[in-house]
C-alpha cells in the first residue's frame, strides 16, 4: 500500500488541501451507520486505488451480510420513528440548505478526493461537486411544494390522496462522479425518505464524506447510511433486504437487469439509469467549429466515461472530412496526466479492468475494419490511461458501434439524408441521449420527434440543470432523474376515505 505521506508528496500543481490531507491520513475508511464510522463485522478490507498511479493508497471496510442488515435496520429505524419524515417541511428545507452549504464549504476535499480515487481531472471534479451542490439546492425547496390531491368523489365522503415518502430507498451509484452522490440522495431525502448509499467499490471516499456532512446539517443519524462493499454483495444485499423499499440504480446494463430480476421476487420498486451509445449528429448546414469542439468534448470528458457520451458521431457526407479533420485537431495535442497537474486535459481511466475494456475494444474497432485516424494506444506505463481514439469508416453494425465503451474512443458514421441519420441513430439498443447539430429549425424539430433517447440536444450537448429531468429509453433505463418527476420514485400516494354523511 502506498502511504499517505507519499500521496501527499507527489509532485503536483493543486496543493492538498488541510482537510483533505487530515482526511486521507487516516489510510482506513468504513461505512457510516447510525451515526458512526464503523468498519465491518467480519474485518474484511478492499483496495483503493489511485488511478493516475495505479498505486494503492488506502483501505475500505468491505460489507458482507450482517453490515447490510446493520445499516438498512439502522435506516428502517430512523424511518419508522419519524424523526426525519415527521419534522416540518421548513425544518427539512433548512437542513438541506445546510447541507448545501457545507459542500460549498468542503468543495476542496471533495475535489481532491474525486482526483486521487476517480482519476477526474480538476475542471471536471469541479463540475461534479458543483452538480450534486446544486441537486442539494433544488430539492431542499421541496419538502413544503410536495402535495397530494382531492379526487372528485361522491357527496357523502370526503376522498383524500396523501403523497407519502416511500420508506428505506437504496441508492446504488456508479464510479464516473462520485462527488455527485447528493444528487443521488437529495430527492429521496426531500420526501422524506431514509437511505442507505452503496457508492462504487472504485471510488468509496467521497460518499463518507457526503454522509458525514449530512450529520453535520441537522440529517439526524440512521436518516442516511454510507455502505461500503462490492455490488454482488453490499449492492445485492440491498435489492435482496426486505427492509428496503425501493432501489435507484445509476450503472450498467448488465448490472441493472441483475438488479432488476433479484427485486422481482419481493416486488421491490427499481429506477434504472443505464448507459447509452449516444448518436451526435452533425448536418452540413451547422456551426462545423461549434459543432467540431463539441464533438471532441463529448467523449473525452472524463476520459469517455460518461453515461451520455456521444460516441457514435454521425457526419453528413459533404461535411464528412473537414468534420473529422476539425475534431482531430482539437484531439491530438491532449495532454494526458493526474488531475492533480494544472496543464492536464484528460485523465486515466479509472481501474486496470476499464483500461483493458477499453484496449479490447479498439482491437475489435481495427480488426472489424474501422480507419484508425487518432490514438490507438494505451498511454504511458503508469496509471491506467488510453490516448483519445477516433475510428472513421465505422458502420453502425461494427461492435465498435454498438457497444457502450466507457473510454476515450469515438466512432465516425458517414450519413447522406436525415432519413439515414435517424435511421442509424435510432439503430442502438440504447436510448439515452443524442445530439443534433443543424442551423434548419423544421429539420431541428423533425429531429427531435424522430429520435427515440431520453433526451435530444441541438446544437449544444450534454447540459444538465437540476429541474430538467434526464433518463433514458429502451436499454438505457426508465424512469427519470432530477427535475420534478424524479420525485414519484420515492413517493407513493394512499388514499383515505372519509365518510361524512
Ligand atoms: P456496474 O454497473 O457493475 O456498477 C455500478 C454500481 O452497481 C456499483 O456501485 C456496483 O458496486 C454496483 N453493483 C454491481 N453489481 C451489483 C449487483 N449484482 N447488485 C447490486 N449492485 C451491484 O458497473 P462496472 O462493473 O463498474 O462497470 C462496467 C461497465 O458498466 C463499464 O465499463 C461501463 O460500460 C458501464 N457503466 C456505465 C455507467 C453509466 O453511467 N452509464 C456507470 C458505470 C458503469
Ligand atoms: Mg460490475
Amino acid at each position: 500500500m502506498q502511504s499517505t505521506e507519499t500521496l501527499l508528496e507527489t509532485p503536483n500543481d493543486w496543493a492538498l488541501s488541510q482537510a483533505s490531507r487530515t482526511f486521507l491520513a487516516a489510510g482506513a475508511f468504513g461505512h457510516l451507520i447510525d451515526g458512526e464510522t464503523v468498519g465491518s463485522v467480519s474485518g474484511e478490507t478492499f483496495p483503493v486505488y489511485d488511478p493516475a498511479t495505479g498505486r494503492e493508497f488506502a483501505r475500505c471496510a468491505a460489507a458482507g451480510r450482517e453490515d447490510v442488515d446493520r445499516a438498512v435496520r439502522s435506516a428502517r429505524q430512523a424511518f419508522d420513528d419519524g424523526r426525519w419524515r415527521n419534522l416540518e417541511p421548513l425544518e427539512k428545507e433548512r437542513r438541506l440548505r445546510r447541507l448545501s452549504g457545507l459542500i460549498q464549504d468542503n468543495r476542496d476535499l471533495l475535489m481532491d478526493l474525486d482526483v486521487i480515487d476517480g482519476g477526474l481531472v480538476r475542471a471536471y471534479s469541479e463540475f461534479i461537486v458543483k452538480f450534486g451542490q446544486d441537486a442539494v439546492d433544488y430539492y431542499s425547496g421541496w419538502p413544503t411544494k410536495l402535495h397530494g390531491s382531492t379526487p372528485a368523489c361522491p357527496p357523502d365522503v370526503v376522498v383524500q390522496e396523501v403523497r407519502e415518502p416511500v420508506g428505506v430507498v437504496g441508492v446504488i451509484t456508479p464510479w464516473n462522479g462520485p462527488s455527485a452522490a447528493p444528487a443521488g440522495i437529495v430527492p429521496a431525502l426531500a420526501c422524506g425518505n431514509s437511505v442507505v448509499l452503496k457508492p462504487a467499490e472504485q471510488t468509496p471516499l467521497a460518499a463518507l464524506v457526503v454522509g458525514r456532512l449530512c450529520l453535520e446539517a441537522g440529517i439526524p443519524a440512521g436518516v442516511v447510511n454510507v455502505l461500503q462493499g462490492v455490488g454482488e454483495v453490499a449492492g445485492a444485499g440491498l435489492v435482496e433486504h426486505p427492509m428496503v423499499d425501493v432501489i435507484g440504480f445509476t450503472g450498467s446494463g448488465d448490472t441493472g437487469r441483475r438488479i432488476q430480476a433479484a427485486a422481482a421476487p419481493r416486488l421491490k420498486r427499481v429506477g434504472m439509469e443505464l448507459g447509452g451509445k449516444s448518436p451526435h449528429i452533425v448536418f452540413d448546414d451547422a456551426d462545423l467549429e461549434a459543432a467540431a469542439t463539441t464533438v471532441a468534448g463529448a467523449v473525452w470528458g472524463h476520459s469517455g466515461q460518461v453515461c451520455t457520451a456521444g460516441s457514435r458521431v454521425l457526419v453528413q457526407r459533404g461535411i464528412h472530412d473537414e468534420l473529422v479533420a476539425e475534431v482531430v485537431a482539437r484531439s491530438r495535442d491532449i495532454r494526458l496526466g493526474s488531475g492533480f497537474k494544472a496543464d492536464t486535459q484528460m485523465g486515466p481511466l479509472v481501474s486496470r479492468e476499464q483500461l483493458d475494456r477499453v484496449c479490447r475494444y479498439v482491437a475489435i474497432g481495427k480488426a472489424e475494419g474501422a480507419e484508425l485516424v487518432l490514438g490507438g494506444e494505451r498511454h504511458g506505463q503508469t496509471g491506467y490511461f488510453h490516448q483519445p481514439t477516433i475510428f472513421t469508416g465505422v458502420h453502425n453494425d461494427m461492435t465498435i458501434a454498438r457497444d457502450e465503451i466507457f473510454g476515450p474512443v469515438m466512432a465516425v458514421i458517414p450519413f447522406d439524408t436525415e432519413e439515414e441519420a435517424v435511421a442509424i441513430a435510432n439503430d442502438s439498443e440504447f436510448g439515452l441521449a443524442a445530439g443534433v447539430w443543424t442551423r434548419d429549425l423544421g429539420r431541428a424539430h423533425r429531429m427531435t420527434q424522430a429520435i427515440r433517447a431520453g433526451t435530444v440536444w441541438v446544437n449544444t450537448y450534454q447540459r444538465v440543470y437540476p429541474s430538467i429531468p434526464y433518463g433514458g429509453v429502451k436499454q438505457s433505463g426508465y424512469g427519470r432523474n432530477l427535475g420534478a418527476p424524479s420525485l414519484d420514485h420515492y413517493t407513493q400516494t394512499k388514499t383515505v376515505w372519509l365518510k361524512i354523511r
